[in-house]
């Protein structure tokens, strides 16, 4: 049960709140030893190291409990903070998608960053 439904979700919480998520979504087929790694801290939060404290973690619980071989990321290329987090939890810049994605309205690019574990 648990190896075809492991948790890839977590909340990150104070004693009182929700203040944050981070997930991975597994890969299929050829990919199944990949994941895909999302976040995201409420405003108030940021700028204490929270969130790439957490990536760490979860990246390394998750190469751990799911025999992971590689974690990326994609993060808008205009998102700073997110790269930075990303660098400090030792992922890699590999490349650039161009016009990969539409946000607000605006073709923006995303960054390809990823940890490898083999
Ligand atoms: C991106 C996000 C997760 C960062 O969380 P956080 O807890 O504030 O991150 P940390 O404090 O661990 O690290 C932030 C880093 O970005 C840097 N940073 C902040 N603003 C920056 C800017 N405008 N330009 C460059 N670097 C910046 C900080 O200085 C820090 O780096 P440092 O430790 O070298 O000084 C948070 O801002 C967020 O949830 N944003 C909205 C959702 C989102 O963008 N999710 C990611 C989608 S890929």
């Amino acid at each position: 049960m648990s190896q075809q439904h492991p948790v890839t979700v977590c909340a990150i919480a104070t004693r009182q709140e929700t203040i944050g998520g981070i997930s991975i979504t597994p890969g299929q087929d050829v990919h199944r030893l990949t994941a895909e790694l999302g976040y995201w801290l409420a405003e108030p939060y940021w700028g204490r190291g929270w969130m790439t404290e957490t990536v760490i973690a979860f990246t390394d619980d998750a190469f751990a409990r799911l025999g992971l071989v590689r974690i990326s990321a994609e993060p808008y290329a205009w998102n700073a903070p997110s790269c930075r987090v990303l660098e400090k939890a030792g992922f890699f810049l590999e490349g650039r998608l161009r016009a990969s994605a539409v946000k607000d309205g605006q073709i923006t690019d995303q960054l390809l960053y990823a940890k490898v574990r083999i």
